[in-house]
């Protein structure tokens, strides 16, 4: 299976199932000398994981990262860092008597029709638990891009929302809006490789998300030049834009402004409510999903967002070091 590695200098490989011993990444071409601990991974960690109020999943997950290569006396060796987190809070009983129906808007029908085989515990690969390794190396990018600041948060819907549909065994989509400030001008590439390119594939490369939008977005495919350009002035002989509905670049390249962009997350897939599927055999038949689910999947994407756009501007970072 291809797709699993993510970046050009800074490189990450995550790898492992949600119902596996273990879920891990390893980080390849991370400068040597940057200082890092356990307890700096552990705390983006914890932000990520379940069971941490009335809007996620009750499912308890200790996440707790080890250590396995690449960093010495606290600081990298410039060789292949390697993360593992276990898995200890799997219920795969959860799953034995749905092993041979698709779950609908989960990946079993796909991932059936492209590997003829499927490991039914769970979402595999699809599951979030991958996107723990991708956090993981987050906490070690942030290190070499300090100065900027990564902060997503959820725009749509409110907590009350999302209390109202799991108490009725279903679930809701979310926004999410994330603001990156400090980000130095001339960060990404022209073409193919585009900041705004690259933070969309980013994104849309987290499970459950299935929209991304940049500046005024959406928003301007009703919008008059006049309304949308940005004005550029001098001040205190730096360059700014009076407003910013580029979202901070332009022709693929940071303008030094905040960059600021928006990701829409659909339903949690998994609901308590019977819905009509097909088994494995092309059989019509209904499910009722049973099992421990996150009511709201944007809720816990926020840090996701966020480890996913630091690890775009770290590449970048380190790429524009060897244009200039
Ligand atoms: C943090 C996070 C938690 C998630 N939790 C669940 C969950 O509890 N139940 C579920 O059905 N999907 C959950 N998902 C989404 C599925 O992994 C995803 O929708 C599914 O694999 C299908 O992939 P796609 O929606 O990207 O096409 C979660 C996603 C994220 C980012």
């Amino acid at each position: 299976m291809s797709g699993n590695t993510f970046g050009n200098l800074f490189r990450i490989t995550t790898w492992g199932e949600s119902h596996g011993p273990a879920v891990g990444v390893v980080i390849d071409g991370c400068p040597a000398g940057i200082k890092i601990t356990e307890k700096d991974i552990q705390k983006e960690l914890d932000r990520r994981k379940p069971g941490q109020g009335k809007l996620t999943t009750p499912r308890k997950e200790s996440d707790k990262a080890e250590i396995l290569s690449g960093i010495f006396e606290e600081k990298t060796t410039g060789t292949p860092i390697s993360i593992l987190v276990r898995n200890n809070n799997q219920q795969s009983k959860d799953y034995k008597n749905i092993k041979n129906l698709y779950r609908p808007g989960h990946a079993d029908f796909t991932y059936d029709m492209k590997y003829g085989f499927r490991d039914y515990r769970g979402g595999g690969r699809a599951s979030a638990r991958e996107t723990i390794g991708r956090v993981a190396a987050y906490a070690i990018a942030k290190k070499i891009i300090p100065t900027i600041k990564i902060n997503a948060k959820l725009i749509e819907p409110n907590p009350r929302l999302i209390e109202e549909v799991k108490k009725q065994g279903d679930s809701i989509g979310g926004l999410i809006e994330c603001t990156i400030k400090n980000v130095p001008a001339g960060l990404g590439s022209p073409v193919f490789d585009k900041l705004d390119a690259r933070l969309a594939g980013a994104m849309l490369s987290i499970p459950g998300s299935k929209g991304f939008e940049i500046g005024s977005g959406f928003k301007s495919a009703q919008m008059r030049g006049s309304e949308n350009n940005d004005a550029l002035v001098s001040e205190k002989k730096k360059v700014i834009t009076k407003t910013n509905n580029s979202g901070g670049m332009l022709g693929g390249i940071s303008n030094g402004m905040d960059i600021v962009f928006r990701v829409a997350f659909k339903p949690t897939s998994s609901i308590a409510i019977k819905q009509q599927t097909v088994d494995t055999k092309g059989n019509n038949k209904t499910i009722e999903i049973q099992g421990r689910h996150d009511p709201c999947i944007a809720v816990r994407a926020i840090p996701i967002v966020e480890a996913m756009a630091g690890l775009v501007l770290t590449d970048e970072y380190l790429i524009q070091k060897t244009v200039k």
